[in-house]
C-alpha cells in the first residue's frame, strides 16, 4: 500500500475552503468569554461541528453540554453557531444563566423569517435535515406553523390547510442543487408559495460547493477536511461524488487510507466551513511524506464577510 501510495502528486486546493465568518465569530466568542470570565465557560452543544475545534476549546476551559440542566445556576453559557429555539432561551433566562449567543447571524436571519411568516399566518415548509441542531432551532420559532420537508417525496405527501398561505425556508448548509429540487417540487405543487427575502443557503456553503466542483473536475480524488456531523462538509463530499470524483471526509491526516491514493496523481483538497485551516496544512504535510507534492490553488471566489461580536464579549 505504501509503495502504491508513494509518487509525485499535485494537490489542488479549493478556494474558498475552511472557516466561514460565522464559525470564526463563534470560536472567538468562546475564546473571549474564557478570557473575560475565566474557566469554566459552558457551551450548549458543540460550538461548531468540528472535533478539533471542540477539543481545543475544551483544553482551554470550555465545558460542552448537551442541555442546559447540565449548567450550574448562575454560570455563563454560550449558545452554539447553529442557533437555539426560543424555548431554550426562555429556559436559560428562567435559570438565571448568563447567556452569550454565538448563533451565526445568517441562521438568525432564517429564524426571523420563520417568525415573520408565522405572524402573517403562513405555514412554513422548512427544507432541511431532521435532527440537525439548526433545524431544531428554526422549527422551534413557530412549531405549530412549520413543517419539515426533507425530500421531493415529502412534498408529494404534504398537505397544507391554505395553499395560498405557504412559504418556504431552508437550512443554511444544504446542497444547492438538491435544495433547489425540493423547492421546485414545492413550487410545482403550491404555485403561490412565498420565498425567503434572500437565499437561506449561506454564502459560505454556496462558495465552498462551487469551489469543490472546480477541483473535483480536475482531480482523481477529493479529500474534504471536516467532521462527520458537519452538514456543509458532508455536502462537499457528496457534491464531488455526484460530479464523478471519489471523495472522502476526514477529520485529520490520520484518517487517510493509503489505498485511496493508489494511482492518484491529482488530489483535490478542501475543508468544510467548521474545519480549521491547520487541518488542511496537516493533510498537505502527510501527502508530502508520501512523495513530491506540488500545491496549487483554484480560487473560484474570494470572501470578505465578517460579523461583529455580541456586546457581552466586545
Ligand atoms: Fe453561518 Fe453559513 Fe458559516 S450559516 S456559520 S456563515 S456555514
Amino acid at each position: 500500500k505504501w509503495a502504491a501510495a508513494c509518487r509525485q502528486r499535485t494537490v489542488l486546493l479549493a478556494g474558498p475552503r475552511s472557516f466561514c465568518a460565522g464559525v470564526e465569530r463563534a470560536i472567538e466568542i468562546v475564546e473571549r468569554a474564557l478570557e473575560l470570565r475565566g474557566a469554566p465557560v459552558y457551551v450548549r452543544k458543540q460550538i461548531v461541528h468540528n472535533t478539533r475545534v471542540v477539543s481545543d476549546l475544551e483544553q482551554r476551559g470550555a465545558v460542552f453540554v448537551d442541555e442546559l440542566d447540565e449548567v450550574p445556576d448562575g454560570a455563563t453559557v454560550v449558545f452554539s453557531a447553529h442557533g437555539v429555539s426560543p424555548a431554550v432561551r426562555t429556559d436559560a433566562s428562567g435559570r438565571g444563566l448568563s447567556v452569550i449567543d454565538a448563533t451565526c447571524p445568517l441562521v438568525s436571519k432564517v429564524h426571523a423569517e420563520a417568525r415573520r411568516f408565522a405572524r402573517e399566518g403562513y405555514t412554513v415548509a422548512l427544507i432541511g435535515h431532521a435532527g440537525h441542531e439548526e433545524v431544531e432551532g428554526t422549527l422551534g420559532e413557530a412549531p405549530d406553523s412549520t413543517v419539515l420537508v426533507q425530500t421531493a417525496q415529502d412534498v408529494a405527501s404534504l398537505d397544507v390547510a391554505d395553499p395560498s398561505k405557504l412559504a418556504f425556508l431552508m437550512q443554511t448548509t444544504l446542497a444547492i442543487d438538491e435544495a433547489a429540487d425540493v423547492a421546485g417540487a414545492l413550487r410545482d405543487k403550491f404555485p403561490q408559495m412565498r420565498a425567503p427575502g434572500s437565499d437561506d443557503i449561506c454564502y459560505a456553503t454556496t462558495n465552498r460547493q462551487a469551489a469543490v466542483r472546480a477541483v473535483a473536475a480536475e482531480a482523481d480524488l477529493v479529500l474534504v477536511a471536516g467532521s462527520a456531523n458537519s452538514s456543509n462538509s458532508v455536502r462537499l463530499v457528496e457534491r464531488s461524488q455526484r460530479d464523478g470524483t471519489p471523495a472522502h471526509l476526514i477529520d485529520g491526516a490520520t484518517d487517510i487510507d493509503l489505498a485511496w491514493l493508489s494511482g492518484v496523481s491529482v488530489v483535490g483538497l478542501t475543508a468544510g466551513a467548521s474545519a480549521p485551516p491547520a487541518v488542511v496544512s496537516e493533510i498537505i504535510d502527510a501527502l508530502s511524506g508520501l512523495g513530491t507534492v506540488t500545491v496549487t490553488e483554484r480560487v473560484t471566489t474570494t470572501e470578505s464577510v465578517q460579523f461583529g461580536l455580541p456586546r457581552e464579549v466586545r
